[in-house]
C-alpha cells in the first residue's frame, strides 16, 4: 500500500486517471474494476477526453463494477447502470457486452451474485479497481461490520449512505435499502487497487483507514492494512 497526496483535487483525479490509462495501454484487454459516485466522475471525464483526444483504446477492456442497488432498473437514473453508460461506457469504444454490473432486478438475488463472481473469475481476475470511500468507510457498498473474507452479496445500505447517496439523484421516488456489492474479499482479490480520496468531509474518515487501528467497522481498512506493497505508479 502507497499513500500518496496530492495538493488540488484536480492533481488527484488527474493521477488516477494516468494511472488507469497506462494500465489500458500497457495491457489492452484489462480487466479494470470500476466505481461510481461523484469523485469518480471527475476520473471518468478525463478518461473520455483521452478516449477523444488521445486516442485511448476501450475496444479489448473488459469491466466490473463494484455494485448496484437492488431494484433499479438499468434505465432508472439513479441505477449504477444509468450513471456508468452516462459517464464513462456510451463515451468511449468500448463494448458495452464486454461491460458488467451486478444485476439489482434479477429474481434469485444470491444466485445473480454467485454468477457475478464467476464471471470475474472466467475473466482470470480483475487487473485494476477503482476504488471510493463513503463516509461510514465503506469500499463499494461494505458498510461497517463487514468480514473480511465477504464475497459479492446482499447488502444493507447504512441510513448514513442513504442519505448520501439519494442526494445524488433527486426526486420524491423511495431510495433503495439494499444494494449488491462485491464482497471486501472480492475487493482484496483484485492484483491492484486505486483508492481516489478528495475534499474535506471525506478526511476523518481518511485518517482512520489509514493511521487507526484494523477494525471490520471500516472496510477500508482491510485494503489498506492487509494489501501487498504496490508496484510504483
Ligand atoms: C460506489 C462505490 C462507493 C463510493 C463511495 C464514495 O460504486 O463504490 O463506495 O465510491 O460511496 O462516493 P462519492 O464519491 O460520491 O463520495
Amino acid at each position: 500500500m502507497e499513500v500518496i497526496v496530492r495538493d488540488s483535487c484536480e492533481e488527484a483525479v488527474s493521477l488516477t486517471a494516468a494511472i488507469v490509462a497506462r494500465a489500458i495501454r500497457a495491457k489492452p484487454n484489462i480487466v479494470l474494476g470500476l466505481a461510481t459516485g461523484r469523485t469518480m466522475e471527475k476520473v471518468y471525464r478525463l478518461l473520455v477526453e483521452m478516449y477523444q483526444d488521445d486516442g485511448l483504446d476501450f475496444s479489448l477492456a473488459r469491466t466490473f463494477n463494484l455494485d448496484e442497488y437492488v431494484g433499479l432498473p438499468p434505465e432508472d437514473p439513479a441505477s449504477y447502470r444509468y450513471y456508468m453508460n452516462k459517464h464513462l461506457l456510451h463515451q468511449v469504444n468500448i463494448d458495452l457486452r464486454n461491460t458488467h454490473l451486478p444485476d439489482g432486478m434479477a429474481e434469485d438475488l444470491d444466485a445473480e451474485c454467485a454468477a457475478y463472481e464467476r464471471a470475474i473469475k472466467e475473466c482470470n481476475g480483475i487487473d485494476l479497481q477503482l476504488l471510493g470511500i463513503g463516509r461510514t468507510g465503506h469500499i463499494g457498498f461494505n458498510e461497517p461490520l463487514s468480514a473480511m473474507r465477504s464475497h459479492t452479496r446482499v447488502k444493507a445500505l447504512a441510513p448514513e449512505t442513504i442519505e448520501q447517496n439519494a442526494s445524488l439523484v433527486g426526486g420524491d421516488k423511495p431510495f433503495p435499502r439494499r444494494a449488491i456489492t462485491m464482497g471486501v474479499g472480492t475487493i482484496l482479490d483484485c492484483r491492484r487497487c486505486v483508492m481516489l480520496v478528495t475534499g474535506e468531509a471525506k478526511a476523518e474518515v481518511l485518517a482512520k483507514a489509514v493511521e487507526g487501528p484494523v477494525t471490520s467497522m471500516i472496510s477500508a481498512l482491510s485494503l489498506i492494512h492487509i494489501s501487498e506493497p504496490t508496484r510504483p505508479y
